[in-house]
């Protein structure tokens, strides 16, 4: 997205490391939101046509209460889903402005997308409830044939829509989710930037692939334990009730969760073996051996919870859960920091050379620029003043400047060709007050030197 790098402000380096804390902290927000909201329509869809099929009230009932999982209200998906997704898109399109790769873009069509999901889960989720009344709704008193035919269209209808709805929501969370996870996956390796920012880049990328499948397990397991800790929680839907569905949907989470916690160690194998050396660090490292442990005690908790057909451990696996979650973000943003370092200090050089520029035209501050540092650095090795180097001897060539010290300067700034044994000096790149002030030293060396 073009017009997104043209807001983009050189950034300082202070500045760009707020950003990268930002963007840790709306992850933070985001991914357990989204890994949730696909995790729970996923089931919530899954069993109604399940439960339609094999007309199992059980599966019906179970699809209903995953589904108001998470979708409590509306303004959590605007506040968890779309102004933090919106806040990514932002901070990527500053940290890599004029990098040559981009994924605000993609994210921005993420964005859309998602907006489009949540819209239809949102209509899943009332059409729903509506099915319900109309399911248990008895038209009784004196039956008009025209009321009652009108209410059969109405409950048709509803079921359309709620089948339909369901299924176009979880389709686009599914693509924007895929496209979201694909963008951050390709901003932390730098030497694909160069790719630019077409999207068939990201939607046919092992790394997308991977990535995807690895936010899949998160998003399935975070899904199964939160239906443990929200529902069997002490005042819960479910809690101190022991009959058919209760022991359906406590067996459901606990090996749904079992299940996808064992299938990330090898997702994390994997993402390692295909990350670039360039992002490989030993924090990096870290994290994945104790996000393992941590897999690993997860593992155990829910062995014997299943064991014993209970819920005691509920709240450390959330807890442990969120944790793994956290890791999961930290080093995916470790990778961006690491692959990004070379072009954030290109940044921030850039950033320096703008502040100073932008205060000189203020008038605010002036640079002390020194002559002779300038000669040391940029002339010596061309320049001698008394014999012959790559261009003359500065004695041979000041004396038609002693009068004319602007002439000196505006020659040193802007070098034209002048004496046919000599080839043509280089621009140096000098600066007007540079050139002036190496102008100045020169002179009085010389002149000193008489
Ligand atoms: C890459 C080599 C190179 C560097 C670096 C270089 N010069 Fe030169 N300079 C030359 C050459 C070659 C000429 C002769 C150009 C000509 O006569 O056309 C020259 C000519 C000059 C002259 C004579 C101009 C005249 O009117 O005859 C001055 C004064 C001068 N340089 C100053 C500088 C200063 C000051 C710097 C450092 C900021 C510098 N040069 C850096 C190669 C260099």
């Amino acid at each position: 997205m073009n017009f997104l790098d043209q807001f983009a402000l050189p950034q300082s380096s202070g500045h760009i490391q707020l950003l990268e804390y930002v963007m840790i902290l709306t992850m933070l927000l985001l991914i357990p939101y989204l890994a949730l909201l696909l995790g729970s329509t996923f089931f919530s869809v899954l069993y109604n046509k399940k439960g339609r099929k094999e007309k199992n009230t059980t599966y019906i009932k179970f699809s209903k209460d995953v589904i108001d999982l998470v979708t409590v209200n509306k303004s959590s998906a605007l506040a968890l889903g779309a102004i933090p997704m919106l806040s990514m898109m932002f901070c990527y399109s500053q940290l890599m402005q004029s990098s040559g790769g981009s994924v605000s873009g993609n994210i921005f069509f993420s964005f859309l997308i998602y907006i489009a999901s949540v819209i239809a889960i949102f209509t899943f989720k009332y059409s729903f409830h509506l099915s319900d009344i109309f399911n248990l709704t008895k038209l009784n008193g004196e039956r008009d044939d025209s009321i009652q035919s009108e209410f059969d269209t109405l409950k048709k209808t509803t079921n359309k829509v709620l089948i339909k709805s369901g299924s176009y929501g979880l389709i686009f969370l599914f693509i924007s989710v895929y496209v979201f996870i694909g963008s951050v996956q390709f901003a932390t390796d730098s030497t694909r930037w160069a790719e630019g920012e077409s999207i068939l880049s990201i939607l046919f990328s092992i790394q997308t692939i991977t990535g995807f499948l690895h936010f899949i397990a998160i998003s399935f397991s975070i899904t199964a334990i939160g239906i443990l800790y929200v529902f069997f929680k002490p005042g819960g839907k479910y809690s101190g009730k022991e009959n058919d569905y209760t022991i359906f949907a406590r067996n459901f989470a606990l090996k749904t969760a079992m299940l996808f916690i064992l299938a990330q160690p090898v997702l994390y194998a994997v993402n390692i073996l295909l990350l670039p050396k360039n992002a490989l660090n030993w924090s990096y490292f870290g994290i994945a051996v104790f996000v393992l442990f941590i897999l690993l005690v997860l593992a155990n908790l829910l062995y014997f919870m299943l064991k014993e057909s209970n819920v005691k451990y509920r709240s450390s696996t959330m807890f442990l859960t969120l944790i793994m979650v956290t890791l999961f973000i930290v080093k995916d943003q470790t990778a961006f920091n690491t692959t990004s370092q070379l072009h954030t200090k290109k940044l921030a050089k850039e950033y320096d050379l703008f502040a100073q520029n932008f205060k000189e035209e203020l008038g605010l501050f002036k640079v002390e620029v020194n002559g002779e540092e300038i000669y040391n650095g940029r002339c010596i090795a061309c320049h001698n003043f008394d014999t012959k180097l790559v261009g003359p001897p500065y004695n041979s060539v000041l004396p038609k400047y002693e009068n004319n010290i602007d002439g000196l300067a505006e020659f040193i700034l802007n070098p034209q060709k002048i004496d046919p044994a000599y080839p043509a000096m280089p621009n140096q790149g000098l600066k007007p007050n540079e050139a002036r002030a190496v102008a100045e030293f020169i002179m009085t060396t010389y002149q000193s030197s008489k």
